[in-house]
């Protein structure tokens, strides 16, 4: 496996405009929502970003073909479509939560599908058990190895599904297993992220009929048959928000184009109350900070809540804003590992098993460190640092470009998995980068 490894000279203001194209976890299921069809479809704002290869490969291995039109556009056709070899996927997959997704496509063209088993990862065990659930509550027979997850039915039935936790994938899972089912799919508790609200785009455009109702309902009405699509991805707010935290943290000013403003509503409204400010074009978002960062209590949630996916760069922030911040991570029971880094180039968090902040969550009582309080603002230092996981990984980059000296980050082929040309976006706005 390849490790790249970047070093980072730290201390310099970073200004200048990049561009942020689609978001990766919308990309990459509308890209498996292309195999519920025959007929070609299109995708533009497509990031070159290692995820969309990883998908791309998974595609083909089911015999479909993903062709590269021109930068940014991809067409899959999927006339072809057939069962992969489970292991050959796993080699591809790795730590992807991609592959499960493909049961919908794979049982309502085909009656059967063979998927690996997912494993944890460095934020947590992440199972699969939702997904599972409502596959077989729609009628699939499921038997699963240690290795290999394997799917059956003789017609996926529409039926009520009532999630336990509005999980992201599950609710994908549903939509793209619901929409050819034979009757009506009510899903309550469902997830109902920008990025979910895309796919459901996307599956409209290629005649579901889909219900986004009041209270977290989505109602599925499933149809015999779906058609090619075009469509173009809405951009990757969990990049954007990256960027807009290198702003804050290096006092510098970033346009980011591309940025939108209503997937991004709550980002927004928190990195103004720690003292960033933001001008809202038609082409992008402008990002810079008005004086000294303050301290701030928040939790992550499901949308409309403040993503887990911004908590890892906002954690950065926040080590560089005066006062004692809190944050209750509530998505994952085990998302605060990164900072054990960040402490050693000398960060002041300290990690905490209760709910802290006010309210109660599902981890509670559960032993797991899913709160932080950070303290600051404390002067980082350089260090060498191994990336553990995709947004921990932006975090560290940083935490490189505030600490004085040369920081080596090891590792950042994963972070490659969702940043489209970092290293590049990274010189443009300044950075001193010494490979
Ligand atoms: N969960 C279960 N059982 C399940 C599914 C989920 O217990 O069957 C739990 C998870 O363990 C977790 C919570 O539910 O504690 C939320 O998981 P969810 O299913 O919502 O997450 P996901 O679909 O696996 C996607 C993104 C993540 C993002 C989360 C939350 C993709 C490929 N991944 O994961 O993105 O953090 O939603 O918004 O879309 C990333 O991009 O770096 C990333 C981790």
């Amino acid at each position: 496996m390849k490790n790249k490894k970047i070093i980072i000279s730290g201390g310099n203001k970073l200004s200048g405009s990049l561009h942020v194209r689609g978001a990766k976890n919308a990309i990459t299921k509308e890209m498996v929502a292309a195999l519920l069809s025959s007929e070609p479809s299109v995708l533009h704002n497509i990031a070159d970003i290692a995820d969309v290869e990883i998908v791309s490969r998974m595609i083909e291995l089911h015999g479909a073909k993903v062709t590269k039109i021109s930068d940014g556009s991809i067409r899959i056709e999927s006339k072809g479509l057939r069962l992969a070899q489970p292991d050959e996927l796993h080699k591809i997959a790795g730590s992807s939560r991609i592959p499960i997704l493909f049961a919908g496509p794979l049982l309502n063209r085909l009656g059967t599908a063979q998927l690996p088993t997912l494993g944890g990862c460095e934020i947590g065990p992440r199972p699969v058990d939702f997904h599972l659930k409502a596959l077989a509550s729609m009628g699939a027979s499921i038997s699963q190895s240690e290795k290999v997850i394997e799917l059956k039915t003789s017609g996926l039935k529409g039926t009520k599904i009532e999630l336990e936790y509005p999980s992201v994938g599950a609710t994908e899972q549903i939509l793209l297993s619901s929409v050819l089912a034979d009757g009506v799919t009510e899903v309550k508790n469902a997830a109902i992220e920008p990025e979910i609200i895309d796919l459901i785009c996307v599956l409209q455009k290629m005649g579901a009929i889909i219900g986004v109702g009041t209270g977290r309902v989505i109602t599925i009405q499933g149809v015999e048959k779906l058609s090619g699509f075009e469509h173009t991805v809405l951009t990757d707010r969990i990049e954007v928000a990256s960027w807009a935290c290198v702003a804050a943290a290096t006092n510098g000013r970033i346009f980011v184009k591309g940025a939108q403003q209503e997937p991004m509503m709550t980002f927004l409204n928190t990195f103004r109350r720690v003292g960033g400010e933001f001008k809202i074009k038609d082409d992008g978002i402008e990002f810079w900070r008005e004086g000294e960062l303050k301290s701030i209590t928040l939790e992550t949630d499901v949308h409309p809540g403040f993503m887990t996916d911004w908590q890892q760069p906002f954690v950065v922030l926040l080590t560089q804003a005066k006062g004692s911040s809190t944050i209750h991570e509530t998505v994952y029971e085990d998302r605060f590992g990164f900072t054990k880094a960040l402490n050693e180039m000398g960060a002041n968090i300290q990690l905490y098993q209760d709910c802290l902040g006010g309210t109660s969550c599902r981890f509670e009582n559960r032993n797991h460190l899913h709160s932080a309080i950070i303290s600051g603002p404390t002067p980082l230092h350089s260090a060498k640092i191994t990336v553990p996981d995709l947004r921990a990984g932006f975090s560290y980059i940083i935490a490189a470009l505030i600490a004085n000296g040369n920081t080596e980050i090891d590792g950042l082929d994963i972070v490659e998995r969702g940043y489209e040309k970092f290293e590049e976006k990274l010189s443009a706005i300044g950075t001193k980068i010494i490979t």
